[in-house]
């Protein structure tokens, strides 16, 4: 029986990270990587250690918008997104993206 397309497939952090090392090693170009990056320590070693050329995060941001700011003055660590992708699921909606799961913002 085939798996229906719709069944959630659980988070894992750095999930392209593999797929970005294969497309930098044929593409002889500059290459981001996005996807369950949680952790300064992920980002850091996917940068010197994997040879990306930058990292990018999405739902990290829009559930603390202030992530380089901490990253530059040295208090962030990990990620509080919960990957719940709620805010995926309402970003179609005529209301701002922002984090549905933080406190005060439960819809
Ligand atoms: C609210 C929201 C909107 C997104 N819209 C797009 C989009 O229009 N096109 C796209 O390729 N990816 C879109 N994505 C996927 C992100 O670009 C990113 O690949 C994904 O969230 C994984 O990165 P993250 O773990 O840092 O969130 C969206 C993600 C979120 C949460
Ligand atoms: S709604 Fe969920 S997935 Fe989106 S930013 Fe908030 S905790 Fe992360």
């Amino acid at each position: 029986m085939h798996a229906c397309w719709c069944q959630f497939i659980p988070f894992t952090e750095n999930y392209n990270l593999d797929a970005a090392v294969r497309i930098k090693n044929e593409v002889g170009m500059p290459v981001i990587v996005v996807g369950g990056i949680r952790t300064l320590e992920s980002m850091t070693s996917i940068i010197s250690n994997h040879g990306m050329d930058a990292i990018s995060l999405c739902r990290p941001l829009i559930c603390e918008p202030d992530i380089p700011i901490r990253i530059k003055n040295g208090t962030f660590t990990r990620s509080q997104c919960a990957n719940c992708n709620l805010c995926t699921i309402h970003c179609d909606s005529k209301q701002p993206t922002r984090c549905h799961a933080k406190k005060g913002n439960l819809q």
